[in-house]
């Protein structure tokens, strides 16, 4: 009697032990799907879910992914975009898995997603709520493409990208003048046009010209210095340059138009004039030059001098021929701008105006 109760006493411990075992197995068989994520790079959380969601050896075949890491993290993780989360690149910032995620369901491509998310955040934000347009792959060939422009490229284009790009970047969607953004820190490079004034306070710090200039004539310290260099070098060409006007204040550029609009009308200063604030000329950086002993400038070796040479000392001529569409003023052999060597010698090579340029560059 005492053997059979001894008996099944260690039957009963035996059974124990075997489920105890059993269940160590089982854990332990459970944990190494997890512990392999874990060690592949994968946090607690993602590793446990990868490890029972049914994808778990298409993940370990690849190489860690720290986008769909972090997707599982924030909860943003769909499965039907697994193979996406491999080929996205992650970066640490607030919205990524939020943006990324719309960006996926909106369909964007992952090649669009990683160039879209190179932008900075403001930008990434404003198109990753945009529907799927497709032109945005396109536009995105372009370092100049503003993503918050988005609408008005979609709405001015007509086929031809890189046009529509820049004329949009310009402003050329909108009327000249409408809308014009306030410039207020002078620097070499600063573009006044149409769209982008400046305020009446608005004053350069400003040095007398003596080279190539009779009277009292201004510019900032940058163009004063370039001008003096072109000015010795067109002598020592056997030119003669003069200046006819240079900086003008605010109230100056408003005598200036107000005389030629009594004078000549409201066609000829809407061709020729700018508005006050609007013009180049209160920035110290342009200037109107002419032959001392001839004229009209156009027909003088000063001025074919002037547009071989003026670039290499970094003046452009501001208002070309034929560009009244872009610039908003008829063509101007006289007024020309300082923006510097480099720009001005790209300028000059890919005969643009000074709006493109910046369209693209800045
Ligand atoms: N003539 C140019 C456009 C100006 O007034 O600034
Ligand atoms: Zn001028």
């Amino acid at each position: 009697m005492k053997r059979k109760k001894t008996k099944l006493k260690i039957k009963k411990k035996s059974i124990i032990v075997s489920v105890v075992i059993l269940l160590i197995v089982i854990i332990i068989t459970l944990l190494v799907g997890p512990l392999k994520l874990y060690f592949k790079g994968y946090s607690f959380k993602s590793s446990f879910e990868i490890a029972f969601n049914g994808t778990k050896s298409i993940v370990l075949d690849k190489d860690y992914s720290e986008t769909l890491d972090n997707m599982i993290i924030d909860g943003k993780y769909d499965k039907n975009y697994l193979s996406e989360y491999f080929e996205i690149d992650y970066y640490d910032r607030e919205n990524f898995t939020n943006n990324t995620s719309n960006m996926l369901r909106l369909r964007y491509d992952t090649e669009v997603i990683n160039k879209i998310n190179k932008k900075n955040d403001n930008e990434i934000n404003k198109i990753a709520s945009t529907a799927y347009y497709e032109n945005l792959k396109a536009y995105l060939e372009y370092d100049y493409f503003k993503p918050e422009l988005f609408e008005r490229y979609e709405a001015y284009n007509k086929g031809d990208i890189k046009d529509t790009l820049i004329k949009v970047n310009i402003g050329l969607d909108k009327p000249f003048y409408k809308d014009p953004n306030t410039i207020s820190k002078y620097s070499t490079t600063m573009l006044v046009n149409t769209y982008n004034k400046l305020d009446e306070s608005f004053t350069p710090e400003l040095v007398k010209m003596d080279k190539c200039s009779e009277g009292e004539n201004y510019l900032s310290k940058e163009a004063k210095e370039a001008f003096d260099k072109l000015c010795d070098a067109s002598l020592k060409d056997g030119m003669k340059i003069g200046t006819t006007s240079s900086y003008r204040s605010y109230k100056e550029q408003q005598n200036v138009y107000n005389y030629y609009l009594k004078v000549n009308g409201q066609d000829y200063v809407n061709k020729y004039v700018a508005k006050p604030g609007f013009s180049e000329h209160q920035t110290g950086l342009a200037l109107d030059v002419k032959s001392v002993y001839s004229s009209p400038f156009k027909n003088t070796k000063e001025y074919i001098w002037m547009i071989n040479n003026a670039y290499k000392y970094g003046f452009i001529l501001r208002y070309p021929e034929n560009t009244k569409n872009i610039t908003g003023y008829n063509s101007e052999v006289w007024h020309f701008r300082y923006v510097g060597i480099d720009a001005a010698t790209y300028i000059q090579k890919n005969k643009i105006t000074y709006d493109e340029y910046c369209a693209i560059f800045m």
